[in-house]
Formats: C-alpha cells, sequence, structure tokens
C-alpha cells in the first residue's frame, strides 16, 4: 500500500489541516507525531527506503526503539501538509538504542524532522508507559488565546485548570486530570522536552508560556478535540476578563462537586476532579 493511501496518514493530514483551518499555524508553527502501529507499518513498508544516515535525536528514548513516527517536518507549513505531503512530513525509524533516527520515507526535498522532536518522543515515551500503548499521537501549535492567557495567569497548572474549567462546563469532563504549564524556555532542546514529559506523567495538556501548546492522546480526533476544547475555553475566559475582572456568577466548587455526585449525570459521564483544583478563592 502507498503510504498516502494509508488511514493512519489520513488522519495525519486531517489533523493538519483542521490545524491550519483553526488559525493554530502561522507559517511554519507548530508540529505533529504520530506512532504508527506495527501492521500499519507492514503495511506501507514497500515505499520505505533505507539509504539516509541514521542522525542524532537529542534525546535518549530506549523504550521507543524500532518504532517508527509520522512527523512533521522542521520549517515546514502546515498548510503544505495536505498540498504537498511528501514535502513537509516523513516516517522515521528510531534506532535499537533509541538515541537515533533515521528517515525512511518523505521530506522528498531535503530536511529534517521538527526541531521539538525531542519533546515529541519524550511525551511519546511516557504516554507509552502511562496508557499501556495507547497513547499515538502528540500535537503542538500556538493558539492564539492560550498564548494571550500566559500573560494573564500565574504559570501555576493548578489556577490554569480551574480558571479553564469554569469557562465551559464540559472542561472537567474532557480534561478532567488538569492541564500542566512551563514558564518560558528555549524551544527545540532537551530541557523544555524533560520538563515537558514531566507534565505529561499526569497530565495530556502541556501549557508552554507565551509559546503555545502540547496536548496527547490515543488518536487524532480525540488530541485534536482536546487541544481544540482548551483552546475555545481559553477564548471564552479572555473574552470575560476583557469585559471584567469580577465575574458575576461561575461555576462554584460544589457545581463541580456535583458533577461527581448527580447519578444521572454520572452515569455517562464518570469523573474524578481532584480536590485541589477546586479551592477557595480569595
Ligand atoms: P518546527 O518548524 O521545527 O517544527 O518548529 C515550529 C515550532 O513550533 C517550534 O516550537
Ligand atoms: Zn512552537
Amino acid at each position: 500500500m502507498k503510504v498516502l493511501d494509508a488511514d493512519c496518514t489520513k488522519g495525519f493530514m486531517q489533523l493538519s489541516e483542521d490545524g491550519w483551518q483553526h488559525n493554530y499555524h502561522e507559517r511554519n508553527g507548530g508540529n505533529l507525531s504520530y506512532r504508527m502501529k506495527p501492521e500499519e507499518v507492514e503495511a506501507v513498508r514497500e515505499e520505505f527506503t533505507y539509504t539516509r544516515e541514521w542522525k542524532e535525536i537529542g534525546a535518549s528514548v530506549p523504550t521507543l526503539a524500532g518504532e517508527h513516527f509520522m512527523v512533521t517536518g522542521s520549517g515546514k507549513f502546515f498548510q503544505n501538509v495536505t498540498r504537498h505531503p511528501e514535502d513537509s512530513f516523513c516516517i522515521t525509524e528510531i534506532d535499537e538504542t533509541g538515541t537515533k533516527y533515521r528517515i525512511v520515507w518523505g521530506l522528498v526535498n531535503g530536511g529534517r524532522p521538527t526541531s521539538e522532536f525531542p519533546s515529541h518522543l519524550m511525551n511519546h515515551a511516557v504516554k507509552k508507559r502511562v496508557t499501556d500503548g495507547r497513547f499515538r499521537v502528540i500535537y503542538h501549535a500556538h493558539p492564539v488565546n492560550v498564548i494571550a492567557l500566559s500573560f494573564i495567569l500565574p504559570n501555576d497548572g493548578i489556577v490554569w485548570t480551574r480558571e479553564l474549567w469554569e469557562s465551559m462546563t464540559e472542561c472537567p469532563i474532557i480534561f478532567s486530570e488538569g492541564v500542566g504549564v512551563l514558564p518560558w524556555m528555549v524551544p527545540g532542546g532537551a530541557d523544555i522536552a524533560v520538563r515537558t514529559s514531566e507534565l505529561m506523567e499526569t497530565y495530556n495538556v502541556a501549557i508552554w508560556a507565551h509559546h503555545g501548546m502540547f496536548c496527547a492522546g490515543d488518536t487524532f480526533d480525540n488530541t485534536f478535540g482536546l487541544f481544540h476544547t482548551v483552546e475555545k475555553a481559553a477564548e471564552i475566559l479572555l473574552k470575560v476578563l476583557s469585559v471584567t475582572k469580577e465575574k458575576r456568577q461561575t461555576i462554584t466548587p460544589e457545581n463541580f462537586r456535583q458533577l461527581q455526585t448527580d447519578p444521572t449525570f454520572s452515569s455517562q459521564f464518570p469523573v474524578t476532579l481532584d480536590e485541589k483544583f477546586l479551592y477557595e478563592k480569595k
């Protein structure tokens, strides 16, 4: 089978196009990676070539040895993922030590995987372990409202989680574990990769102040849906804060607890919310 005919490739391209249409990607902003299933690799292996050299990842991910990742190219524009797929992304193979990769398909005009490849792979390593291999997608982009909020809210995941949950009733259902936040850091390196992967032990969302957001998920739809939900909640909060510093009313800690105890609701949407997010506000 051709790589471009595979369902996983179609999902990868659809998410990229959706991200572009939602204004999450200016120029080359953002990156996407997908840990391919063994059967997906076998189905398209006929198109692989093994002539390109092994390169250093810049991180050590031994639990990903031998895995194949579909990943966007550094400097490539998201709107071109669907228009010029072979030029915009690639499939990479990880070596048996988990320190090197080689490109086996794509990036036909040269290039390398995203500069955030260390962060992506370290996040994948954490998510593969904590979800027993279920999570396969890592998505990073530059959404306007999340970035804007990072100039207003403290760099504190507990505060961010509570404020985002209050912004839209579905939020505590979609990201009940909360969100993690990092202060501004130099992008593209090992330091930010380590710090982000630490957050991914607990959360599926990591916010990089003044830069953007990382989301992890099992499918392309769920990962994009999570990203979209957080960004929409950020937009609502920003609109409220643009009008008033004092909310007249909001979703209260007691309301959040009702989500967990209401028999009809909780039988359909069972959710456990950590009390640390339900603190009393001064
Ligand atoms: P790349 O073009 O290397 O993927 O970088 C874009 C980006 O968003 C860096 O954080
Ligand atoms: Zn970025």
